[in-house]
């Protein structure tokens, strides 16, 4: 079983759009979601709902879309909500996000590619997978075993991105 150092893992990821036939086994499954469930969150809310899909049909149905064609063929995808609380769906979507990408890398240490899409249809989302109104869906994402891992994407230099102290272009 592969397992990347956490530093590797966050430098070599990549989003993949191609996958294996090839089922996740549960305990790395179960593990991903650990990686989620443990995350931080603003006032320790942990304001998530993740929903896994494992359904042909349903996963057939979120694949509709120009940038979402690839989920039919990954074994699993995740769609994380966000509970809509009291402080603001601002600080709940943060922070289910944050759970998200734990779990994309924690399956990346493990071999498991993933992509995160946003371009989905949420009312259509929360109708196919009976989201209640008082969640935002934050982001649907399939999970599976990479065909081939990608070149990766061209990234600004940290020069560009950053300053010290105060900000500067
Ligand atoms: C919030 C968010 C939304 C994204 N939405 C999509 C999407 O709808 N479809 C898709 O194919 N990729 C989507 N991506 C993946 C990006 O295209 C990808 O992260 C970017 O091109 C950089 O490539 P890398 O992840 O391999 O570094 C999304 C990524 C993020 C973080």
């Amino acid at each position: 079983m592969i397992c990347l150092t956490l530093i590797d893992a966050v430098l070599s990821r990549r989003s993949i759009r191609n996958f294996e036939k090839k089922d996740i086994p549960k305990e790395v499954l179960y593990q991903i979601l650990e990686a989620g469930r443990l995350a931080p969150s603003a006032a320790n809310k942990q304001p998530w709902h993740f929903i896994v899909v494992t359904d042909e049909v349903i996963k057939r149905e979120l694949s509709k879309g120009l940038f979402s064609r690839f989920i039919k063929d990954a074994p699993l995808t995740i769609v994380g909500c966000a509970h809509k609380d009291r402080i603001g769906g601002r600080w709940s979507m943060i922070s289910t996000a944050i759970a998200l990408q734990n779990m994309v890398i924690a399956a990346w240490a493990q071999g498991v590619g993933s992509c995160w899409i946003g371009a989905f249809d949420e009312d259509k989302v929360r109708k196919l997978l009976s989201i209640p109104d008082r969640y935002n869906v934050v982001a649907v994402i399939p999970f599976g075993y990479p065909v081939k891992i990608p070149q990766p994407k061209r990234k600004k230099s940290i020069d560009k991105i950053m300053s010290f102290n105060k900000f500067s272009k």
